[in-house]
């Protein structure tokens, strides 16, 4: 989505053309991380081996047991992720809450701000000082840092390098498979393109998180067995036995001479609907499965499971909460609802992925907003999971990639409009809002030596476009810390500072499963 505000800021400073590459969504440079080769001096040579992270991870959870109280076993791990969510877009997002109630907001919390246990990650990756979602998802889902835009590979493999990527040797395996293994269920929610960076973390081993599509896949690597994402999660495993697949994107498993229930055409060069491949591959096995793409539907199907369901609600990501039509689109937390419903029903236990990953977008967008509400939409599905679950024998994680660029600035008195302006004045005698960017779209080029008045434009509406200090295309990822929340068995293992790969080390410890299986001392009922 084209802002008005972005076009013109980018016209007024000089920046029609891009200077570099932006991905098809425009949110993120897909130049970043290729120019670098393996030889890099600035990764460690050590780092590059899966099993450096993993020693890493279980030498340090060795030592961090001794602070966990737990005696049970997680049956079920619910691990929720915001996309961007930096801590002062907890901080931001929680004042909007309480303000929204009539409240002062800063004393508001949002639902897993009441978690027993919470802690920081370490999120950089093998070649940037700033991840990006790929490397990262690689890192809080697989136990291993990776390079830039690569998921689920070790970091033999560069962005872009395609035969690295389809060696077996250089895969890494993700908690979902760990849960799969142990016999449990496993599933993905989210609300951008099932194919999209994060979730992929859960399924696929690519080169490159742009290649969605079989059109995407570079011509160089096409050749070499590089399948798309799209194609990943239909026909190979893990993803093909996940039982639910809840998000956007039916675009990228459609033939581009087809279009969609609501009017949009595929993109896909292969001439193949993979959602028919994905239904065909279903009735092969004689499981009971189900489609579906609007919230009518999802509600119906919602009476009676399938043991296997699909659902695809956008061509491409979700729309942004406040810009939905309720009656038609669901919300993060039906989506997260359902998806329990329809694992809960493994006595084993299961794996669920649920991602609110348009925080990220708007904050790219500098529609700061937007990305609060979307935290808040987080926080309801995450209340919504803890309603469904049992603090004894399900564990719950709730944690962020990387941060944003977002900063709150002083100095207004408590119960200030945290979406407002700040009550003091810049030096220049001109207000500035509590929320700007380092950078981004929200660049006010100067009038007549003047910085322009941010208060000129109504900023209550959501398409209020946050001021920035450097005019950027897509406002830029943030290298800050972020938090970890935990509640369920074995929740103390998420407090302290802690390298993001360790996240599903913990987890995979809490629920006795992959790594997790031999050092586990809590015994769950049933192994396999
Ligand atoms: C939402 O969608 C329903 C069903 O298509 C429609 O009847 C209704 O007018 C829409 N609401 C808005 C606000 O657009
Ligand atoms: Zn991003």
């Amino acid at each position: 989505m084209v802002r008005l505000l972005t076009l013109l800021s980018l016209l007024a400073a000089g920046s029609c053309g891009r200077r570099y590459g932006l991905d098809k969504d425009g949110y993120h440079r897909d130049d970043v991380g290729s120019r670098r080769s393996l030889q890099t001096p600035s990764t460690p040579a050590p780092e590059l081996e899966s099993e450096y992270w993993s020693r890493d991870a279980q030498s340090e959870l060795g030592e961090r047991a001794w602070y966990d109280g737990s005696s049970g076993y997680a049956r079920n791990v619910v691990m929720f992720l915001g996309d961007g969510m930096s801590v002062a877009t907890l901080t931001a997002a929680r004042t909007l809450l309480g303000q929204r109630r009539g409240q002062t907001g800063e004393e508001s919390r949002l639902s897993f701000e009441h978690f027993p246990t919470v802690g920081l990650s370490k999120t950089y990756c093998l070649d940037a000082q700033v991840a990006d979602s790929a490397c990262s998802a690689s890192a809080y889902l697989c136990g291993a840092k990776a390079n830039l835009g690569t998921i689920g590979v070790s970091g033999h493999v560069a962005r872009h390098h395609c035969t690295a990527a389809t060696d077996a040797a250089h895969q890494l395996a993700s908690i979902a498979s760990w849960a799969l293994d142990a016999d449990r269920d496993a599933g993905i929610v989210t609300t951008t393109r099932v194919t999209h960076a994060s979730p992929a973390g859960a399924y696929a081993h690519t080169a490159d998180r742009n290649w969605e599509s079989d059109g995407d896949v570079t011509a160089g690597c096409s050749g070499h067995a590089q399948l798309d994402i799209a194609q990943q999660l239909v026909h190979a495993r893990p993803g093909k036995d996940f039982k639910v697949i809840l998000g956007g994107g039916r675009r990228e498993f459609l033939p581009n001479t087809m279009t969609d229930e609501e009017g949009s055409r595929g993109r896909r060069y292969d001439g193949r609907n993979l959602i028919s491949e994905w239904l065909t591959e279903k009735d092969s096995r004689g499981v009971t499965h189900e489609y579906v793409w609007n919230r009518q539907q999802l509600m119906e199907v919602s009476e009676e499971l399938p043991e296997y369901l699909l659902g695809l609600f956008e061509p491409s990501h979700l729309q942004y909460h406040m810009e939905a039509n309720h009656t038609t689109e669901p919300t993060l937390a039906e989506l997260t609802e359902v998806a329990i419903k329809s694992l809960s029903r493994n006595k084993e236990g299961f794996f669920l992925f649920v991602e609110g990953g348009r925080i990220d977008h708007a904050h790219h967008e500098n529609l700061a907003h937007l990305a609060l509400d979307e935290t808040i939409e987080l926080s309801a599905a995450v209340e919504k999971a803890r309603e469904l679950l049992s603090e004894q024998d399900s564990l719950i994680v709730v944690t962020a990639d990387h941060a944003h660029v977002m900063s709150i600035s002083g100095y207004t008195q408590r119960g200030g409009d945290i979406l407002g302006p700040s009550d003091a004045l810049g030096d220049d005698g001109i207000p500035y809002m509590t929320l700007s960017y380092g950078n981004g779209p929200g660049y006010r080029e100067p009038r007549g030596g003047q910085r322009v008045d941010p208060t000129r434009q109504d900023y209550r509406g959501s398409e209020y476009v946050y001021p920035a200090a450097v005019p950027l295309d897509s406002e830029t990822h943030g290298g800050d810390d972020v938090a970890v929340f935990a509640w369920g068995p074995h929740h103390a293992l998420f407090s302290g500072l802690y390298e993001q790969s360790h996240i599903p080390h913990r987890m995979a410890y809490a629920a006795c499963i992959g790594p997790g299986k031999h050092a586990c001392q809590h015994s769950p009922h049933s192994t396999t």
